[in-house]
C-alpha cells in the first residue's frame, strides 16, 4: 500500500490558498491519486460546531487562551476522525490550514507566542506534522483587501457570518504575516513559501511541480 502524504495549505485570509487547494485537488483527481480534502477549523461534525463558535463575529469576549484551546480541540478531532485514518489508508490529505495557522494567528496575531503553540501541538496532535506545507504569501495589502471584500459579500449575501477574524485590524494581520515568514525560515524543508502575485494558473503550475517532485520521493 502506498504511504499516505499530508499536505497543508497556509496563508492569510485572501491569499488565494483555497482556490489553489481546489485546483490541486482537481489535478490529483485527474491523475487518479487517492486523496481527501479537509479544512480547519471544521471538517468534522464536532469541528463544524467549534468553527461556528470561533468564526461568528457575534462571539464576543472569547479569551485568547480559550480560542487557542478550541483551535486545538478542533484539530484533535480532525486528526482522530479524518486525517489519521486517511493517512493510514495511504491517501493524500489536503488540509486547508493546520497548526501553522495557530502559530501565526494565536501565537503571532494574538501574541500568545510560538512556544505554547508548539507545546500544545506535541500534546494534542501527537506531533503529527505535515509532509509538505504550501504557504501562499502574496502582497500583504492585496490579501487584506481581498479578505475584507469577500467577508463583506458573505455577510450581505448569506445568513452565515464568519467574519470574526477578518474584522481584526491591520497590525494583527501584520503580526500573522511576520509569524508565517518566521515559520518558513525555521522549517525550509517542510514549508515552501510562494511569494507571488502571479496569476492563478501560473501559481498552480508551480504548485504542481513542487507536489509532483515530493510525491515521487514518497515511494
Ligand atoms: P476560513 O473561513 O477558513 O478562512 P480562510 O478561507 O481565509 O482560510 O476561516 C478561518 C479563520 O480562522 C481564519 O481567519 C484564520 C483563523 N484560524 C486561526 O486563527 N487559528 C487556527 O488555528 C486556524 C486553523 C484558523
Amino acid at each position: 500500500m502506498p504511504q499516505g502524504f499530508f499536505l497543508t495549505f497556509e496563508g492569510l485570509d485572501g491569499s488565494g490558498k483555497s482556490t489553489q487547494l481546489r485546483k490541486l485537488a482537481q489535478w490529483l483527481e485527474a491523475r487518479g491519486e487517492p486523496f481527501l480534502v479537509t479544512r480547519q477549523p471544521g471538517g468534522t461534525r464536532i469541528g463544524d460546531r467549534i468553527r461556528a463558535l470561533l468564526l461568528d463575529s457575534r462571539t464576543e469576549a472569547l479569551s485568547p487562551m480559550a480560542e487557542l484551546g478550541l483551535m486545538f480541540s478542533d484539530r484533535a478531532q480532525s486528526i482522530a476522525e479524518v486525517i489519521r485514518p486517511a493517512l493510514d489508508a495511504g491517501q493524500i490529505v489536503l488540509c486547508d490550514r493546520y497548526t501553522d495557522s495557530t502559530e501565526a494567528y494565536q501565537g503571532g496575531g494574538r501574541q500568545l507566542g510560538s512556544e505554547i503553540v508548539r507545546q500544545l501541538h506535541e500534546v494534542m496532535c501527537g506531533g503529527l506534522d505535515p509532509d509538505l506545507t504550501l504557504l501562499l504569501l502574496p502582497d500583504f495589502r492585496r490579501s487584506l483587501e481581498r479578505a475584507r471584500r469577500r467577508n463583506h459579500r458573505a455577510v450581505t449575501q448569506s445568513a452565515k457570518d464568519e467574519g470574526r477574524f477578518e474584522s481584526e485590524d491591520e497590525s494583527f494581520y501584520r503580526r500573522v504575516f511576520d509569524q508565517y515568514c518566521e515559520i518558513a525560515r525555521r522549517e525550509p524543508l517542510r514549508v515552501v513559501a510562494i511569494e507571488s502575485d502571479e496569476e492563478i494558473e501560473r501559481i498552480h503550475e508551480r504548485i504542481v511541480s513542487i507536489v509532483e517532485a515530493r510525491l515521487a520521493h514518497r515511494a
